[in-house]
């Protein structure tokens, strides 16, 4: 059991590629944190940091409230699982799961001991004595969870562990992770680019572009807060709509005004943080499940009305992603399934306009967002005080 902490960490490879740039962060013992980002935001970078495999160019890092910058990776009470499992094609996989155990000299009968929990675990009991050949692609990533976890390690780090798995092993390994965290209450810093896995498994979720931590927070406050256009964008399928406009005094309150007929009154509890921006440009962000037809959008508390014209509709089954266009802008909506909707009409809509977000244009800073910055989004999410414990 530890909790872990990142303090300024940064990586510079050889040649010069900035990968992480100042990445604060505290994890809490027994939290599932997740780190998610586009390819080379330098998630692996970090994770390989906290594991050893990878020397820090600058900052701390520490496990169980020990600073171990100098460590070695064996030393670190970790266990990493990679996407390529890494099992040995020669051994079985009981010899696999064991292997990390006898170079560390344990006996013969808690190995065995230790090797069989961890396949019971799994459900891999029967598969122990053949080899990762003779595996499907599921059961080797069980095995190579298997390995990390007769170690006992005080953290375990996956690099996402699942994307080589297709699309229904993937949601099935994911339960599994979820339930292996619920048994084994540890630690867990799990990388991915997929958001859906990371909204799923995370208690909370650090959002990574461009080597620099954009926030930290738990899922559903990630969803809602974005602190930036950047996580607004990543997060949600499909991604929230984006519309330039500025804001104006209306006399009743502050409006968004796009260049053509869309108007959006904003609520009047953001007067105070809008006030500021009155004429400049800003980017309306609305996610899709909150544009509604009329029947949906009748009992809203305030609703802009906005018409626009259907360019292509995907059935999912359950709903409708209808595909607008209305000037210069191009936007999604989810409608009920049994909306009719037909491409090239014209349909009315209602954007609720207590659910949107405002953006600055240029920084791309959510004006509306109620966190101030991801620091504090990192403190006032921690589940618990993660306390260094003196060694
Ligand atoms: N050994 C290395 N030498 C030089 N640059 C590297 C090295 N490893 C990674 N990088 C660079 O560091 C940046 C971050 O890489 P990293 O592997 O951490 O990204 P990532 O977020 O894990 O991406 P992906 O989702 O594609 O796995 C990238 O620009 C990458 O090209
Ligand atoms: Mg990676």
């Amino acid at each position: 059991m530890a909790d872990v902490e990142l303090k300024n960490v940064e990586k510079v490879y050889p040649g010069g590629v900035k990968a992480v740039c100042g990445a604060s962060l505290r994890i809490a013992d027994r939290e599932f944190v997740v780190l998610v980002g586009p390819s080379g935001c330098g998630k692996s970078t970090t994770l390989r940091m906290i594991a050893g495999l990878e020397e820090i160019s600058g900052g701390m890092i520490s496990i169980g409230g020990s600073i171990v910058n100098d460590v070695a990776p064996k030393d670190r009470d970790i266990a990493m699982v990679f996407q390529n499992y890494a099992l040995y094609p020669h051994m079985t996989c009981f010899e696999n799961m064991a292997f990390g155990l006898k170079l560390r000299n344990f006996p013969k009968d808690e190995i065995r001991r230790r090797v069989e929990d961890a396949a019971q675990i799994l459900g891999i009991h029967d598969l122990l004595q053949r080899k990762p050949k003779a595996l499907s692609g599921g059961q080797r990533q069980r095995v190579a969870v298997g390995r990390a976890i007769v170690r006992k390690p005080a953290v375990f780090l996956f690099d996402e562990p699942l994307s080589n798995l297709d699309a229904k092993l993937r949601v099935e390994m994911r339960v599994e992770l979820h339930k292996l965290h619920q048994r084994l209450a540890t630690t867990m810093i799990y990388v991915t680019h997929d958001q859906i896995e990371a909204m799923t498994l995370g208690d909370r979720i650090v959002i990574m572009d461009k080597g620099e931590i954009q926030q930290v927070a738990s899922p559903l406050s990630l969803y809602d807060e974005p602190y930036n256009q950047f996580v607004a964008s990543f997060i949600g399928t499909p991604a929230m709509n984006f519309l330039d406009g500025s804001l104006q005094n209306s006399g009743d309150g502050i409006v968004f005004r796009d260049a053509g007929s869309i108007q959006v009154p904003l609520p009047k509890e953001l007067g105070d943080k809008l006030s500021n921006h009155l004429g400049k440009p800003v980017l309306l962000g609305i996610r899709p499940e909150h544009i509604h037809d009329p029947a949906s959008g009748a009992s809203l508390k305030l609703g802009a009305k906005v018409q626009a014209k259907v360019e292509v509709v995907e059935s999912l089954g359950d709903l409708k992603v209808v595909y607008f266009v209305e000037g210069p802008h191009r936007f999604v909506g989810k409608v009920d399934a049994h909306v009719p909707v037909a491409t090239g009409q014209t349909m009315d809509l209602v954007f609720d306009a207590n659910k949107v977000h405002v953006f600055e244009k240029n920084t791309g800073r959510n004006l509306t967002c109620r966190v101030p910055q991801y620091e504090a989004a990192n403190e006032a999410s921690l589940p618990q005080p993660a306390v260094a414990a003196a060694k």
